[in-house]
């Protein structure tokens, strides 16, 4: 396809800042100045300015993996879009599952960041994705279909170069599953016609779809053949220098 694949690491809540900056010195070594794939990591905020520091040079852009959307204000415990451009992220994951699921987050406030994130100038990852118990029910396509709408309320078609959605099933998650690249793919195409209804086909024909689930060396190169598959949004496989480099190697 057209697009730009994209090979974005998830460290979820791993790496201290001197573990994280020693993990991008080797993608960093291993990578050099490869440009084909876009790359991404996503640290903890504690780990953003030593991992800011360690891409300087560096054609690996960096992400956050959630952010308030208001700008500054009395709440505690949060960070602003503010706060992350001046660490020069890039990228924001937004509403990934484990945020829906321990921390109550709604499509409603989901919604309000990826509105934060575009007009701050940060790119949000969207994560949508159906339960096992979902699955089984039926309701895949309506739970995605949902957290799109919900999510997307009030983006607009000149958001397309600046928005990634990734889809990720929860019951692939960290658990060694993952779909199958025909299952994977029938939700892809799904989705790319629902941003098409949303914001158009030429917004939508731009979009990255990144899969997420237990992708790895091993069953990378079966997902990112299918046609609605833009890249990956990689968790355990990230937090090592050689399969995540694998993984921007199988995407090139
Ligand atoms: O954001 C990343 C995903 O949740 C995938 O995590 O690759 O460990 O399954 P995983």
């Amino acid at each position: 396809t057209f697009r730009k694949y994209l090979i974005a690491g998830n460290w979820k809540m791993n790496k201290t800042g001197s573990e994280g900056s020693d993990l991008i010195n080797e993608i960093n070594i291993a990578l050099g100045k490869q440009t084909d794939v876009g790359v991404a990591v996503c640290p903890p905020f504690t780990a953003l300015e030593s991992c800011a520091k360690a891409l300087e040079d560096s054609n690996v852009q960096l992400g956050a993996q959630n952010m308030h959307p208001k700008s500054e204000g009395a709440y505690t415990g949060e960070v602003s879009p503010v706060m992350l451009r001046d660490l020069f992220c890039t990228f924001v994951v937004l509403g990934h599952s484990e945020r829906r699921e321990y921390f109550k987050e709604s499509d409603a406030f989901i919604n309000e960041k990826v509105l934060a994130a575009l007009d701050s100038s940060l790119k949000p990852i969207l994560c949508v994705g159906e339960t096992l118990e979902q699955r089984e029910a039926n309701e895949t396509f309506a739970v995605v279909k949902e957290q799109l709408v919900g999510g997307l309320k009030g983006v607009t078609a000149d958001a397309a170069d600046n928005l990634v959605i990734a889809y990720e099933p929860v019951w692939a998650i960290g658990t060694g599953k993952t779909a199958t690249p025909e299952m994977a793919q029938e939700v892809h195409k799904m989705i790319r016609d629902e941003l098409s209804s949303l914001l158009g086909a030429g917004a939508a024909a731009k979009i990255r779809i990144l899969y997420g689930g237990s992708m790895k060396p091993e069953n990378a190169s079966s997902l990112m053949d299918q046609p609605d598959i833009d890249g990956g949004l990689i968790g355990g496989a990230a937090l090592k220098a050689k399969s995540f480099v694998e993984l921007v190697e199988i995407a090139s």
